[in-house]
């Protein structure tokens, strides 16, 4: 079977599944905000689907993304999830020759997308407790060339979950400004952080910040994202969009009332998702051979490691699937670093987080067993 196929039967299998438990996607699964689900539900009712919205999105949310990032110079460009901004800044800007900068483990998409843009991809790593898993400036530094046309930091980190500081974003953003790259912040995961700084404080010619509403809205079947950059560059980006035609407009009204309840909303979500992440940290640390590699997490999920347990994290996956459970394999961020961890969400229910927690160190000693777990993407 070809492998988008054997990839899409695996997902569909996971959708399909009754009452699954999702911590493999750092998807947010909380009640929605009743706002929220009217907002749709009003949409669907009025029957807006017929038309199409603005091609940049409507601009009621395109004024509250920005205010929500504090920016005001900027302009938006409403997108189907940020996966759809992240494709066209790779597509648009990447060229072949070029070199497209990003760390080692972050997120796979937007490597695919500059290669088959003709860029060649470096990676940085940064795993492991050396420097507290996170970037360095002398690494960039040392990494980044003339011909270093993009650099892509995932901010918190997904998986890691590590967040820079004002002083790294800014020095970060010098070594962009010297080199001449765009510096494109993928800040899907910002409002799980307990303090975050967008680059384009400090280099707002050439970043471009990428935001989601899957993470922190929950809306990830819903596909709404965004781009937001300065206007002459957004207008190149607007110029032959993968989507030229609107965004879901259904989603679009509900990214609207979320942002409109976000203050009474997001700090009780947080707080529930930290309560989550203490949860399975204490359970890791009571199960010989697991570690949480970074705590607390700036994001909504935690990698624990698995590799001095002696099991792989495939068979942890596995074992856990067979209980309702999705967790996720460290290779599907990282082929240099996979083998040695999984990655938990903790935007859950604390009634699955208590599960999972609870099943913990029988599933370790059950992916003892599991020799040829099936294959996972
Ligand atoms: C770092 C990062 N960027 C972007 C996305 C995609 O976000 P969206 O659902 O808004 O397309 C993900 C999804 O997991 C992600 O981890």
């Amino acid at each position: 079977m070809r492998s988008f196929e054997a990839r899409n039967r695996h997902f569909d299998r996971l959708f399909n599944t009754p009452n699954l438990m999702w911590f493999g996607q750092n998807t947010n699964h909380f009640p929605t905000h009743p706002a929220v689900r009217r907002a749709m539900i009003d949409s669907i009712e009025a029957e807006e689907f017929h038309a199409y919205a603005p091609p940049a999105g409507l601009e009621e949310l395109r004024t509250l993304i920005l205010a929500d990032l504090g920016l005001t110079e900027a302009a938006v460009l409403v997108t189907d999830g940020a996966v759809e901004a992240l494709y066209n800044v790779c597509r648009t800007l990447a060229e072949p020759g070029s070199e497209f900068l990003t760390t080692d483990p972050g997120w796979k998409w937007p490597m695919q997308f500059a290669m088959a843009s003709g860029a060649k991809v470096v990676e940085i790593p940064i795993y492991g407790p050396q420097n507290g898993y996170r970037l360095t400036v002398a690494q960039l530094e040392a990494a980044a060339t003339e011909k270093t046309r993009i650099i892509y930091l995932v901010d918190p980190n997904n998986p890691l979950g590590v967040c820079y500081t004002p002083a790294e974003i800014k020095a970060f953003t010098q070594i962009a400004r010297r080199v001449g790259a765009y510096f494109l912040h993928d800040a899907t995961y910002r409002h799980f952080a307990d303090e975050h700084t967008l680059a384009a404080r400090f280099y707002p010619e050439r970043s471009i910040t990428i935001y989601s509403f899957s993470k922190w809205l929950g809306l990830a079947g819903l596909r709404v994202g965004a781009l937001v950059a300065q206007p002459e560059l957004v207008e190149r980006l607007a110029a032959a969009p993968p989507n030229n035609l609107g965004c879901n407009v259904i989603s679009q009204r509900a990214a609207i009332a979320g942002l409109k309840v976000k203050g009474e909303w997001l700090p009780d979500i947080n707080r529930r998702q930290r309560r989550n992440q203490a949860e399975i940290h204490k359970a890791a640390s009571r199960v010989p051979g697991l570690n949480v590699a970074v705590y607390p997490s700036q994001a909504n999920f935690l990698v624990v490691e698995c590799i001095d347990a002696g099991i792989s994290p495939e068979a942890l996956c596995e074992a856990f699937r067979a209980e309702g459970i999705m967790i996720r394999q460290g290779s599907y961020h990282t082929p240099r670093f996979g083998h040695r961890f999984v990655k938990i969400a903790t935007t859950v229910p604390e009634a699955w987080s208590d599960a999972l927690c609870a099943k913990l160190p029988a599933m370790v000693e059950r992916a003892r067993d599991i020799e040829n777990p099936g294959p996972l993407f």
